[in-house]
């Protein structure tokens, strides 16, 4: 029993019928409607496409059902969660889903609905949606409700400005996260984050006092596969002494999207207790201006060894997450995972609906992928191309952060990133974390990425 958006509702007796149709299933709905009912859904040119909703009103004009348009296949290949734009229309009060879904499609259909509960609140308020949906049959609602609690959970993380979402008020949304799972939390900052992370260090030194880099280190499980989560916590990046124009600075908030993302994913496989052991690694940090920020031309140390020529302070991302991933290798791990705003090339490639991914293990790219087909969360495999490798090796360092040409940025970066990794078994995915525009279930804003598919292939390993 609960009014929380991002639930479901308990079967009562007021539930009315929401019938989800194809153009074709309309035609047969028709067949078995009564005739006020018909009469209406046709002066009202109901089809069926997606997009389309109508109410039916009863014979004292109160709803008594309504429609929602699923369109034809075609249609349906062009539209995530069709059913869930419903819900902000839909009169108040219980709902049961019935229709054309098999149950991959009520799967998504019951998700989408839940995701079409969030709303950022923490400035200003929003209606609640007050259409609410019963579980449909054969449906895992715990499942789907803890889905839809850690995408609330990044989409916050994500939507919060970075004035109040600090390297400090990210290592502490992680502590509230650990609190309430009994998992163990550690924060590293000050000498100790100089000494042991020097890239994390450096590229955070610049941001003012109170907002310093620091380290976020949770742990939650102690049996079943390893599994580590590594996340991009750059808080804002301004591009350092590389600064970027104003136009693409204006969404740098967002730049914590990967750990917002790993944050939500550890949320849902706590809250359904998966038999793992987790840890999720955050390098937290601001990629500020002032008079000690890192600057091109630098050569850096890193905790495993290699030295990096900064070629573009703009490049932080991958030195942040070099240090972390270097951590994740002192212990053996089952998948290892990292999830970033990395490059704008991935933008470019995929937009903002795909998140492209990286791995070097076909079977785990298959069942990833299929997990997110599933999930209602698509994916796309990219190479870690090895001739490319020549492109991040300068002459008197290592590692090149930010190879000249900008050929292949997404690829270049993830080949970086590998340099830092010894687990067998790892995946690495470049994210985009915003939606540019609202549509059904992803409101313009922050928004995890393939968050759904990892925890579907994580309930697989196990
Ligand atoms: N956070 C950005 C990448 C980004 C930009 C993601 C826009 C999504 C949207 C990252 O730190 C960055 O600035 N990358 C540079 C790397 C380049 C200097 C090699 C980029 O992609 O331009
Ligand atoms: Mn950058
Ligand atoms: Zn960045």
């Amino acid at each position: 029993m609960t009014d929380d958006p991002l639930r479901f509702a308990p079967d009562t007796a007021e539930v009315r019928t929401l019938y989800a149709l194809t153009p074709d299933g309309f035609t047969a709905w028709q067949d078995g409607a009564s005739e006020p009912h018909r009469a209406w859904a046709e002066a009202a040119e109901f089809q069926g496409k997606p997009g389309q909703m109508l109410v039916l009103p009863g014979p004292n004009g109160a709803p008594e059902a309504a429609l929602v348009g699923l369109g034809d296949a075609s249609a349906q290949a062009r539209t995530r969660f069709s059913v869930a734009a419903a819900r902000a229309t839909l009169p108040a009060g219980p709902w049961r889903l019935s229709g054309d879904l098999d149950a991959a499609q009520l799967d998504e259909a019951a998700l989408g609905w839940l995701l079409a509960g969030y709303r950022f609140e923490r400035y200003a308020t929003s209606p609640a949606p007050t259409a609410t949906l019963v579980v449909p049959a054969g449906v895992d609602a715990a499942r789907l409700e803890a889905m839809a609690a850690g995408e609330a959970l990044t989409r916050d993380l994500i939507n919060t400005p970075a004035r109040d979402m600090g390297p400090a008020d990210l290592a502490r949304a992680a502590t509230t996260l650990a609190d309430r799972f009994d998992a163990q939390i550690a924060i590293t900052d000050g000498d100790a984050l100089a000494e042991g992370f020097p890239l994390i260090h450096t590229v955070g030194q610049a941001a003012g006092e109170g907002r310093s880099p620091r380290l976020i280190d949770m742990t939650w499980g102690n049996a079943g596969p390893r599994i580590t989560l590594v996340g991009k916590g750059v808080c804002f990046d301004t591009g350092g002494l590389n600064l970027k124009p104003g136009a693409s600075m204006g969404l740098m908030k967002k730049d914590m999207g990967g750990a917002a993302t790993v944050l939500g994913l550890a949320q849902m496989l706590m809250e359904t207790g998966q038999p793992i052991r987790l840890r999720v690694l955050i390098p937290a940090v601001e990629n500020a201006v002032s008079g000690d920020a890192f600057r091109p031309g630098d050569i850096l140390p890193s905790r495993k060894g290699l030295t990096v020529e900064i070629n573009n302070t703009d490049a932080e991302g991958r030195l942040v997450l070099a240090d972390a991933l270097a951590l994740a290798g002192e212990e053996e791990t089952d998948l290892t995972v990292s999830m970033a705003t990395l490059t704008g090339a991935a933008r470019v490639a995929v937009g903002p609906d795909l998140a492209p991914f990286y791995t070097d293990d076909n079977g785990f790219a298959q069942a990833l992928s299929d997990a997110g087909t599933r999930n209602a969360d698509p994916l796309w495999r990219m190479p870690f191309w090895a001739p490319y490798e020549t492109m991040i090796e300068p002459g008197i360092a290592d590692l090149d952060n930010a190879p000249k040409g900008g050929f292949a940025g997404s690829i270049t970066a993830a080949l970086f990133l590998r340099r830092f990794v010894t687990a067998p078994r790892y995946v690495h995915f470049d994210i985009y974390g915003w939606n540019p525009s609202a549509s059904p279930a992803r409101p313009k804003g922050g928004v995890g990425q393939g968050a759904r598919a990892l925890f579907a292939a994580i309930e697989g390993m196990v």
